[in-house]
């Protein structure tokens, strides 16, 4: 399909990849990634097929969460580059057709932007209503909302003696959204961002940024565990309302796209992502974990597509998502105890990220199955980590750099040291030792984002179930209106299993795990190796 048509919708029928910076590419010898250094691996990116890049924060930043504490929106922090830099990857990019985007965290600022040095320094500075403050109870918080980081949600400012709220580290004070200054502020800087050229933005946990007027407590509690119902201080109607205002700055620009983290807990509740997607007129993708939190399992898996291709419906487009920075790998997640068959998993997996109806993001390193880092406390700087550590180890050791080669430190950095702990496991899993594989992940996943790209069926067309992972084999067709159908089956199971199918029509694969490109086959009567992921197009 020729993109420069108006039906092909880049963020509806591309690819988008999710880049850690810093643990991407190192182009200084500082042992750290940078922009320079993904500019450097534009090409490979290019090879791979993605149509678009998502950066996780690269603004100005103390960096107490990596970056999710922005201190300058305008600015890029000293670790990643200069702005130079990032304009000439803009440059860079766009030359080989990837498109840019950021990740907007709107909820909160560091504690140590301007503004909230301004708003916390006097009751009656102007901005002081730009975050939020309250006076606290006989010396205790305002009420009883806790952070996602453990414990009050509000800390205390002895410059004024009130209290601020925030929903994740005290470093990350919350803005005030019902303040109109803050919305046309903020708008600036993204404005800033869309004047330079980038395409979109990945908005930081869209959900939490209206809190209840009032500041009502939330109702239950757990001390223990840190969990609360957050009834009055996230997903308030509010948010909607930004995300409308949102959408319609987008759209004052040409093929622009917004996608939401619609964060809830449990993870994975595709009825709140959907609800982002307004109707039509809110963000144009957000996202469902849900396929991140089921175990291996053919008919789990179905049974969470199916809930989130109704609740997205005709509302907007779907995504797609098996893997982020927030989350452990994937092919640890799908393969906890059967370490034997994991990359047999991962193959299934990619096959179904990248023949499902929906845009898949992919982030970095799966398309060459990078596994978590085992990490002793001592090695870990994920202020999350630290907190829960042994309950819960954070998310970094899902942040560790990338495996280019089988050199010392995966051909990451010719630093002598990586800024977090390279995986062990790169001399065996790297770019270079899987590229002349023809077997391997990576170019699996080469070859599934080019079938994708060029076969309409699978970018736009419809999906329509045919076995819903009963006997351990998902099967579905993609059908499109004036291309040829295409039909997929997954076997997820280590043990052959044949389908029937309701067909008599021959097919011919286009990609498969098991069989030769151009088979031409029958599908009433399929048998399927075990872990077989096959794709065909209707001849
Ligand atoms: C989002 C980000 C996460 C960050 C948090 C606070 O969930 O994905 O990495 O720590 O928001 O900004």
């Amino acid at each position: 399909m020729n993109k420069n048509t108006n039906e092909w919708v880049w963020w509806k029928h591309g690819v988008i990849y999710e880049i850690f910076p810093k643990s991407f590419y190192d182009s200084n010898a500082d042992g750290t990634g940078d922009i320079q250094g993904i500019i450097l691996k534009l090409d490979y990116l290019s090879s791979l097929g993605i149509d678009a890049i998502w950066l996780t924060p690269i603004y100005e930043s103390p960096m107490f969460d990596f970056g999710y504490d922005v201190s300058n929106y305008r600015e890029i922090d000293p670790v990643f580059g200069t702005l130079n830099d990032f304009k000439t990857l803009l440059v860079e990019a766009n030359k080989r057709n990837i498109r840019i985007i950021m990740d907007m965290v709107l909820n909160h600022t560091s504690h140590l932007h301007s503004w909230f040095l301004e708003s916390k320094s006097s009751l009656d500075n102007p901005k002081r209503d730009w975050y939020i403050w309250k006076e606290g109870v006989k010396n205790k918080p305002p009420n009883n909302w806790l952070s996602s980081w453990g414990g009050s949600a509000w800390e205390k400012d002895e410059t004024t003696g009130y209290y601020y709220f925030h929903s994740c580290m005290k470093e990350q004070p919350d803005l005030n959204w019902r303040n109109k200054e803050v919305i046309e502020a903020v708008f600036d800087e993204v404005r800033y961002w869309l004047d330079l050229g980038v395409d979109g933005f990945r908005l930081d946990v869209i959900n939490w940024i209206i809190k209840d007027k009032h500041l009502r407590n939330n109702p239950s509690y757990s001390r223990l565990l840190n969990i609360q119902r957050h009834l009055f201080d996230r997903n308030r109607k509010g948010a909607h309302r930004i995300a409308r205002k949102f959408r319609l700055l987008l759209d004052e620009y040409e093929d622009r796209m917004a996608v939401g983290e619609v964060f809830s807990f449990p993870p994975g509740n595709p009825k709140l992502s959907a609800s982002y997607l307004g109707k039509g007129d809110e963000l144009n993708l957000a996202f469902d974990f849900s396929l991140m939190y089921r175990t291996w399992s053919a008919s789990s898996f179905y049974k969470c597509i199916k809930k989130w291709y109704k609740l997205v419906a005709d509302k907007g487009w779907p995504s797609i998502v098996l893997s982020s920075h927030d989350y452990p790998r994937s092919i640890g997640r799908y393969a906890v105890l059967n370490k034997t068959d994991r990359f047999k998993r991962a193959k299934v997996a990619a096959f179904l990220q990248l023949t499902l109806k929906g845009t898949p993001f992919i982030y970095y390193g799966e398309e060459i199955g990078m596994t978590n880092v085992f990490m002793k406390p001592s090695e870990i700087s994920d202020p999350l980590g630290k907190k829960f550590w042994p309950i819960y180890k954070g998310r970094q050791p899902a942040r560790a750099p990338m495996q280019w080669t089988s050199e010392k430190n995966g051909g990451f950095t010719s630093a002598a040291d990586t800024w977090m702990k390279m995986n062990a496991d790169y001399k065996k899993i790297n770019v270079e030792s899987q590229l002349p594989n023809d077997k391997s992940l990576l170019n699996l996943y080469k070859d599934l984002i080019e079938i994708r790209k060029n076969t309409p069926a699978l970018y736009s067309g419809e999906f329509e179930a045919v076995k819903k992972g009963k006997s351990g084999v998902l099967a579905y067709y993609r059908l499109h209106y004036y291309s040829d159908n295409v039909f997929v089956a997954l076997n997820f199971t280590s043990t052959i299993k044949t389908i029937s199918v309701k067909n008599t029509d021959n097919w011919k694969v286009l990609l498969s795990t098991h069989r030769n490109k151009e088979e031409i086959t029958t599908i009433n009567e399929l048998k399927l190796a075990p872990y077989e992921a096959s794709v065909f197009i209707k001849i």
